[in-house]
């Protein structure tokens, strides 16, 4: 049957979305499959009925397509779509709710505090607590909106940066050491990447504007520690309910130990994404991985 990617919507990450989209339908015409791109942003979904669209694959980024709300939709319209469903992309979305459920079932992740847009906040004292931090708004993709502090002055700089993008501001404790990634696909982790920038984290530009990052896949670390990070992985995507493909974020710190950041329901899917880049590791082709993640809606 025919089938729609969704791709660019009208998220902060709608660039990236373009992107991901166009490689996942290049890959789906690659593969003989009947397939067309579909932007929600500026066509009414309803469309997809006319089209006699019969599955949907879900290239869409951040809030409005990553969040729950196009999946409802396409259940309402009944119409089968890639990756998660509502609850597990509506969790997945809100990074607040995941660490809190993180550490209900005791999977380690940074310690933090969350402030509300219309709640007050003393910087200097959240420094005291925390040290370093990384401002996060709660529901963004792709490092937008997020910046590092290391005193009051810097803080209160970066709450009010990131209080542009959400209305809840996640505030964490900073980790030293780089960062990790477990692409999950059809309930089976992927092998690690890690990431190593020059920059201060893992920000946008390190992710899709500039050369300097480098990636190891198989990561720089030991075999027991990547089976440690895949169980970890596995055991947050399910927590979750996050469904057929994905990849869950971390960091490790100077002792070895391991701390979620968050679970993706639709990484990137640009030739140099991460997921790609995983699936490639473990022998599957990009065309291979797209056409297994559509194959999951049937
Ligand atoms: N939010 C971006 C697309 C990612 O996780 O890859
Ligand atoms: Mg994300």
């Amino acid at each position: 049957g025919k089938v729609a990617v969704l791709l660019g919507g009208s998220s902060a990450e709608r660039e990236v979305s373009l992107k991901s989209g166009e490689a996942v339908l290049n890959a789906l015409l690659q593969a003989g499959v009947d397939a067309l791109a579909f932007d929600p942003a500026e066509r009414d979904l309803w469309e997809l009925k006319n089209l006699a669209i019969e599955r949907v694959f879900i290239a869409l980024h951040g809030r409005g397509g990553e969040d729950g709300t196009i999946q409802g939709a396409l259940e309402y319209m009944g119409i089968p779509y890639t990756g998660s469903g509502v609850l597990g992309s509506a969790l997945a979305m809100d990074k607040v709710r995941c660490k809190r459920l993180f550490q209900s079932a005791k999977l380690s992740t940074a310690a933090y505090t969350v402030i509300d847009a219309n709640t007050g906040f003393d910087a200097q004292s959240i420094i005291n607590e925390f040290g370093k931090v990384m401002v996060k708004p709660s529901h963004e993709g792709s490092s937008i909106g997020m910046a590092q502090a290391s005193n009051a002055q810097e803080l209160n700089v970066a709450l009010t940066h990131a209080f542009k993008f959400d209305d809840q501001v996640l505030v964490e404790q900073w980790i030293t050491g780089p960062e990790f990634t477990v692409a999950m696909l059809g309930g089976e982790a992927l092998p690690v990447i890690e990431m190593k920038t020059p920059r201060g984290f893992y920000d946008y530009e390190a992710k899709y504007q500039v050369n300097s990052t480098q990636y190891f896949c198989p990561a720089d670390i030991s075999n027991a520690y990547a089976s440690q990070l895949q169980v970890m992985s596995k055991h947050a995507f399910e927590l979750v309910g996050a469904k057929g493909w994905g990849r869950v974020d971390a960091m490790q710190d100077d002792n070895g130990q391991f701390y979620l950041l968050e679970v993706n329901t639709v990484p990137g899917m640009t030739q140099k994404s991460l997921v790609p880049m995983a699936a490639k590791a473990q022998g599957i082709s990009f065309e291979q991985l797209v056409v297994r993640i559509l194959e999951q809606t049937l």
